[in-house]
């Protein structure tokens, strides 16, 4: 899964690491006043204008080739928390790893986001480790079992939805009860628990359909900011605020690298999805969280609206002056304070699970 990069784009690097120092140094000054649509500390607020620089500066591809990979970060954290790595090899090339004792009453598979284009980052696995813990708190066990997807541009649409199914029906064929199972997932991820939904009701015609048992439904379903469309322009955006860790220019980018040649359907739009779309989707409940800071909360907000107009089981939950996907990339940014997303995302897994 490694990249190759040209000279050129190797070399792109010198001027790409000056204009992301001087958008930190930018950062500071202009963070010493903050507003409310801005972060809440001075720390996380350059890292939001750092964050920001660099995923509208570099391409998907260059981000590769300068961050681990997944399965490499998994590895990592496994040595730093002392556990057992323990991957397991699924179907169409995807990778799956366990956080958390695997015989659990309850699993969570979850599908990191990035844009499709960026690794998992060790924010995800604190974050795994922070949902096991508080379900031991409870007296409830959970483990997470979080894939490995190839990333865009390498492959493109269906395969990462293909592998996001194949993680599903690995979890399945443990003979696992599907109301112990939860599926999760923020970004891109959530565009994945959407297409799983999507396919677990509606079969894709390029993916083997995974039926459940006795027409069994799934515990839960938690998108963290989802981004379920793929439009490249974001009409009606309010002006800038610098409140948020993206920006509008990694929409294009992005969403073209992972579409790759497929026209885009339901399964990759399902904020596209005309409402009777979800009213077979079999899952006990639905969570979907924003950052009121994130510049993707409209189309959130509408996203939201929509499933609750086909499927009522809907949660929405607004963190107040968060950003994209908080709960995970704070703590990549390494600000380990609980966000308000984060904790509705514990406590409706405390309340759901067996
Ligand atoms: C969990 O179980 C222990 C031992 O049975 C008990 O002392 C504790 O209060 C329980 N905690 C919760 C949150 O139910
Ligand atoms: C999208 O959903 C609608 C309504 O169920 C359906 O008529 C249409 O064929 C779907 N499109 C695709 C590409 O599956």
């Amino acid at each position: 899964m490694s990249v190759k990069l040209t000279l050129q784009q190797k070399l792109d690097f010198l001027p790409a690491i000056a204009s992301i120092t001087l958008a930190a140094f930018y950062g500071i000054i202009t963070g010493l006043w903050r507003t409310e649509r801005q972060a809440k500390t001075l720390f996380l607020h350059i890292g939001y204008a750092v964050m920001r620089k660099v995923t509208a500066r570099l391409t998907p591809s260059q981000m590769q080739y300068a961050t681990p990979t997944s399965n490499k970060v998994y590895e990592q954290y496994a040595r730093k928390a002392r556990i057992q790595a323990q991957t397991v090899q699924l179907e169409h090339g995807a990778l799956g790893h366990w956080i958390g004792d695997r015989d659990a009453t309850n699993v969570m598979i979850w599908y990191h986001g990035g844009g499709f284009g960026l690794p998992a980052n060790i924010g995800y696995f604190k974050f795994y480790a922070q949902l096991v813990q508080t379900l031991k708190t409870s007296n409830k066990s959970l483990a997470v079992f979080s894939l490995t997807y190839t990333l865009a541009p390498t492959e493109t649409y269906p395969t990462q939805l293909k592998q996001a199914v194949a993680a599903a029906r690995y979890i399945l064929s443990t003979g696992r009860s599907p109301d112990t199972i939860f599926l999760g997932g923020d970004s891109a991820g959530g565009n994945l628990v959407s297409g799983v939904l999507s396919h677990l009701a509606h079969p894709h015609p390029q993916i083997e359909p995974l039926p459940l048992p006795n027409n069994a439904k799934l515990a839960g379903a938690a998108m963290i900011a989802p981004w379920t469309l793929l439009d490249t322009e974001f009409p009606d955006q309010e002006i800038y605020h610098g409140g948020d860790l993206i920006t509008q220019a990694v929409a294009q980018p992005w969403a073209s690298a992972y579409i790759g040649k497929s026209p885009r359907d339901n399964y990759t739009d399902l904020s596209n999805a005309p409402v009777e779309w979800f009213k077979d989707f079999p899952v006990n409940r639905v969570l979907i969280t924003g950052g009121g800071n994130e510049i993707l909360l409209p189309i959130i907000l509408d996203f939201a609206a929509k499933f609750k107009e086909g499927f009522e089981r809907v949660e929405l939950f607004v963190g107040h002056r968060e950003c994209h996907v908080a709960p995970i990339y704070n703590l990549y940014l390494g600000d380990a304070t609980e966000t308000a997303q984060g904790k509705k995302v514990k406590s409706w897994l405390v309340e759901l699970a067996e």
